[in-house]
């Protein structure tokens, strides 16, 4: 039986730290479903396809993108993983203060869906200080986002936010 894990997230935008998680997941797993929260009530920076197709653009170039599907998901998490054929839900964490809200979310999960695990995967040490709020923040006031998301992200957010200087 193919092992595949889903990889889930708001990705507004997608970060270093999520594109190494994702890496590290790849070499755990035959395939990984990344999935892209959408929600309406919740106000983003990126819609929903353009969250898949900033996601989609990093894995170009890598070997192990192949194994990646993007998708998009609305309403309950363990739904769209068993939907994907996935027993495994793949999250990041960076710190000890992330544990709370993921164990939170990890165990509603397991009484939802029993069958299905949550594994928590530690990103490399220098990007564990990095969170897409963060840099929708330096994004803003024109900082340098050079060490937090890949170039074209950065584009694409400047783009966004201060359309009129690009
Ligand atoms: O990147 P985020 O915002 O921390 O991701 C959180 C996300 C989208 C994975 C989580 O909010 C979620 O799974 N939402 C879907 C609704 C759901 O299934 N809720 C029950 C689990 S807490």
């Amino acid at each position: 039986m193919k092992h595949i894990a889903l990889y889930p997230g708001s990705f507004d935008p997608f970060t270093n730290g999520h594109l190494d998680i994702l890496h590290r997941a790849t070499k755990l797993f035959e395939k990984v479903v990344v999935t892209v929260a959408v929600n309406n009530e919740k106000k983003s920076v990126f819609s929903g396809d353009e969250r898949v197709q900033l996601i989609q653009e990093c894995l170009s170039g890598t070997e192990w993108g192949a194994r990646v599907q993007i998708t998009q998901f609305t309403g309950l998490l363990v739904d769209h993983a068993k939907k994907m054929g996935a027993h495994t839900l793949i999250r990041g964490v960076r710190q000890i203060s992330d544990f709370e809200y993921e164990f939170r979310m990890a165990l509603t999960n397991k009484r939802l869906a029993p069958s299905i695990d949550t594994v928590f995967l530690m990103p490399d040490e220098q990007l564990t200080f990095i969170s897409a709020s963060l840099v929708k923040e330096v994004a803003y006031w024109g900082g340098d986002l050079g060490s937090f998301v890949p170039k074209h992200v950065e584009i694409a957010l400047k783009n966004k936010l201060h359309p009129s200087s690009s």
